[in-house]
């Protein structure tokens, strides 16, 4: 599969974002780096993440339903590489320096500067093996960045096009 190219989203969401939503100052920040994102249905406009079973991610979004995707771009990549580390206890100090812009379905952090940015609600989780099929469906999107190229994963590495 190294040898499929993928576009890189960074997944995100707000513990407690359900039932704090409209408090920014409750709830930590969650993200996680991604490969295994696609679209799956147009109408109704749903996508699907594959999680690891007992990930920080898929721990938090069996809990509440709401979650973001960046779509990252080329300049991004520092965004990738930090947010696939494994072991960590805290994401807080990670989002520190990075400027996003807070969802208004989700609470989701929304990477300024992605290529295109969604929300979403899960609408079915799947256990597939050793990973959970998350769709969800899209509640906004946006296209923050008219300009860059996508960043691209293939054979271990990042990747620009061209
Ligand atoms: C390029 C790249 C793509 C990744 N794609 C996924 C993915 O689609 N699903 C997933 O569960 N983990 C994926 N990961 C791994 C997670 O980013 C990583 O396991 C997670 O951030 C570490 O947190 P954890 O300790 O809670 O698992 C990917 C990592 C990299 C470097």
């Amino acid at each position: 599969m190294s040898r499929l190219a993928a576009g890189v989203v960074l997944v995100t969401a707000r513990e407690d974002a359900s039932e704090e939503l409209g408090d920014l100052t409750v709830g930590e920040d969650i993200g996680m780096t991604a490969t295994a994102f696609l679209s799956v249905s147009l109408d109704p406009p749903l996508v699907m993440v594959s999680l690891r079973n007992g990930s920080r991610m898929d721990d938090l979004l069996d809990e509440q339903p709401l979650w973001g995707v960046s779509v990252l771009s080329e300049s991004q990549r520092h965004i990738a590489g930090r947010f696939a580390m494994k072991g960590r206890i805290s994401d807080r100090l990670l989002f520190e320096d990075i400027p996003y812009a807070r969802g208004s379905a989700t609470g989701a952090p929304l990477v300024r500067g992605a290529l295109a940015t969604l929300e979403c609600r899960t609408e079915q989780r799947v256990v597939a093996g050793d990973h959970t099929l998350v769709i969800g469906r899209v509640l906004t999107a946006a296209v923050p960045s008219a300009e860059g190229g996508p960043l691209v994963y293939f054979r271990g590495r990042y990747r620009t096009l061209g």
